[in-house]
């Protein structure tokens, strides 16, 4: 079965053709990341004609790179939300005309589900039940997962995003924008343990927040001028910290739940540094770890047609009344 999914959350514009929920056929990305740097942040404005401006395009070029035709494709999913509104907008009508166009059915995916999905497009064959954690720029949550379409929520961020955290740490530190790979970059160069960050406590045991942290490491720079050394030290003592509670907290989730599995997803999970900490900790505690590939933790229409194709096969469907759910 060939699903086409459309992603279109935020500043990417993503077309993808996947088989049978797992062979990526092709997955085209556009990102409108450039005209958005100089504000330091993504404007929705600026997103959404981006998208409209591109979107055909992209969907001609994954047709083409997979040699599909339209009139082979059996289901088109896209991402329903959460996301920008005018974004996913976009992403949702041209679907809902294509399903109209080609007498086709449509699957609205949520897109931080589709994140843990991206595990599963490496012909990964990961066995439920498992925790899931996504980091990415919008959301972080832990959740467990019995089934594709049985998603228990088991923490959240109380406040900012992780990647969100990421992003403003650059910014105070004057890294630029995306500020993940700013910050890990400059990190590689730094002391860890060098200065004490926290994150700091919250409600729930297994609940984020990072927004006090991007405050201590205001505090700590203001007035002063920073050497790259200095800001070596604080982006690598910052971004130690966030693992560390990412660590924790996931552990804790999959001693909670019974589970040996866990499964990370999100832009955030890019992160090399990230990525060796939750291996090492999962073989002390004897669990086994995923992670996709680096490309595929970004934002991208491959997981979405994947998560499509699985919800589709379990009886999920769409109709013409598909629109956005931001929650
Ligand atoms: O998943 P994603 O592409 O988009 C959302 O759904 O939000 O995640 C984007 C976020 C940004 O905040 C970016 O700074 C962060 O992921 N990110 C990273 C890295 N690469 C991207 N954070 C830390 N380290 C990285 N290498
Ligand atoms: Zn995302």
């Amino acid at each position: 079965m060939i699903v086409l999914g459309i992603e279109t959350s935020c500043d990417e514009t993503s077309a993808a053709l996947v088989q049978d929920g797992r062979k990526i056929l092709a997955n085209t990305v556009a990102s409108s990341l450039e005209f958005h740097k100089k504000y330091g942040g993504v404007i929705p404005e600026i997103a959404s004609r981006m998208q409209l401006e591109t979107i055909s395009g992209i969907m001609e070029s994954a047709l083409k790179k997979a040699q599909i035709k339209l009139k082979d494709i059996d289901l088109i999913g896209v991402t329903s939300g959460p996301g920008l509104l005018g974004s996913l907008l976009v992403g949702i009508s041209f679907a809902k005309s294509l399903s109209l166009g080609l007498a086709k059915p449509l699957l609205g995916v949520n897109h931080v589900y589709s994140h843990f999905y991206a595990n599963f497009l490496a012909g990964e064959k990961i066995k439920l039940p498992f925790v899931a954690l996504v980091v990415s720029g919008g959301h972080t949550s832990l959740f467990y997962i019995r089934d594709f379409d049985k998603i228990e929520v088991l923490g959240e961020t109380q406040d900012d995003a992780c990647g969100e955290a990421f992003d403003k740490v650059a910014k105070i530190l004057g890294l630029g924008y995306p500020g993940g790979p700013a910050i890990e970059k400059i990190a590689a160069s730094g002391e860890p343990k060098k200065i004490r960050f926290n994150c700091y406590g919250t409600r729930g045991k297994l609940d984020f927040s990072f927004s006090g942290i991007k405050t201590a490491v205001l505090y700590y720079v203001k007035g002063r001028r920073l050497s790259r050394k200095e800001k070596a030290d604080i982006s690598a003592s910052f971004q130690e910290a966030v693992i560390e509670t990412l660590v924790t907290k996931a552990i804790l989730a999959c001693k909670m739940k019974k589970v040996s599995r866990l499964v990370v997803g999100g832009g955030v999970a890019a992160n090399n540094r990230l990525r060796d900490k939750f291996y090492a900790a999962a073989a002390d505690h004897n669990l086994s770890c995923y992670f996709p590939a680096q490309s595929l933790c970004m934002d991208n229409a491959a997981m979405i047609a994947g998560l499509a194709y699985q919800l589709f096969k379990k009886g999920y469907r769409s109709d013409l009344s598909l629109t956005a759910d931001l929650n």
